[in-house]
């Protein structure tokens, strides 16, 4: 009987506390390290082995410190100077499972457990702008984040010299479990698309119909504050503002 075959046949003592299992998430090509604490592992060891979900082994340990790799898993794994630990490398969608290190010492236990989730790297994100309305007082952006599987519309009011989320979404779970998520810096609308392992954001600043409007506003306001040109100052400003904005009424001034 071959030496991966033993494990299943016998009844596996779960170490406690290893049920709440964190996921340790890796990038599509990327490297996971296997740890097993030296200390943790019997001196009255029999054999040791890594297994992947239920059956698959990966490497087995004898206890005179001989290892023996799987075919299937050759190249791929580089055995650690932390005896038992493993490098598990080039990790693919199909490598996402439960690794589960076994020793047979007296009895047989599960020394330790990892969840690997293997994740490709989110795909890339457009920002666009739909539409733009503006009044004297204060403009409506619409924009539309989108990626691959999935979209969000978003609304934003920017009234002086301040911009905010007016409605439409701020976040949302794509179809592949990466997340889209809208947010405003600095009068920059951003979207920002991550999961566990990357992310890739597209910036856009506010339409310049709305900027040129709040750009005004800040300088109306740093006018009209200035002593003792305030006068001329506005009088002039409000000629160049009437020249550029002649739908623009008087009275706001
Ligand atoms: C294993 O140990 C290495 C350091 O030796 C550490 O960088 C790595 O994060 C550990 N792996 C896990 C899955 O905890
Ligand atoms: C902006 O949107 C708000 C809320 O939907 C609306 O009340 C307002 O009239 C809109 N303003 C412009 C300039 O379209
Ligand atoms: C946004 O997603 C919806 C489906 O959820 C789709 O009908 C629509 O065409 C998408 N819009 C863009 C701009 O990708
Ligand atoms: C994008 O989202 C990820 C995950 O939440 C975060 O780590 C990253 O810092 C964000 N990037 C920006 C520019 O906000």
């Amino acid at each position: 009987m071959s030496l991966f075959l033993i494990p299943a046949l016998l009844i596996i003592i779960k170490a406690p506390g290893i049920d709440a299992l964190t996921p340790v998430f890796v990038q599509t090509g990327g490297d996971v390290f296997l740890n097993v604490s030296e200390a943790d592992v019997p001196t009255d060891l029999h054999y040791f082995i890594w297994k992947f979900i239920t059956n698959d082994v990966l490497v087995s340990f004898l206890s005179s410190g001989e290892s023996k790799v799987r075919r299937g898993y050759a190249g791929r794994i580089d055995i650690l100077e932390n005896k038992y630990s493993i490098k598990l490398k080039n990790l693919q969608k199909a490598d996402s499972g439960i690794y589960t290190a076994i020793v047979t010492a007296a009895s047989e236990q599960i020394l330790t457990e990892y969840n690997v989730i293997v994740q490709d790297p989110v795909y890339p994100v457009d920002l666009i702008i739909d539409s733009v309305s503006s009044t004297s007082s204060s403009c409506n952006l619409t924009l539309t984040c989108s990626t691959e599987d999935s979209n969000i519309s978003s609304t934003f009011t920017c009234t002086g010299k301040t911009c905010h989320q007016e409605g439409g979404e701020k976040s949302k779970v794509t179809k592949s479990g990466s997340s889209l998520h809208v947010s405003l810096s600095h009068l920059s609308i951003i979207c920002n698309h991550s999961n566990q392992v990357s992310w890739l954001q597209k910036k856009t600043a506010a339409d310049h119909r709305c900027l040129q409007y709040t750009g005004k506003s800040e300088i109306y306001k740093k006018i009209i504050d200035t002593e003792p040109c305030k006068r001329i100052l506005t009088l002039y400003s409000l000629l160049h503002f009437v020249k550029l904005q002649p739908q623009t009424s008087l009275h706001r001034l």
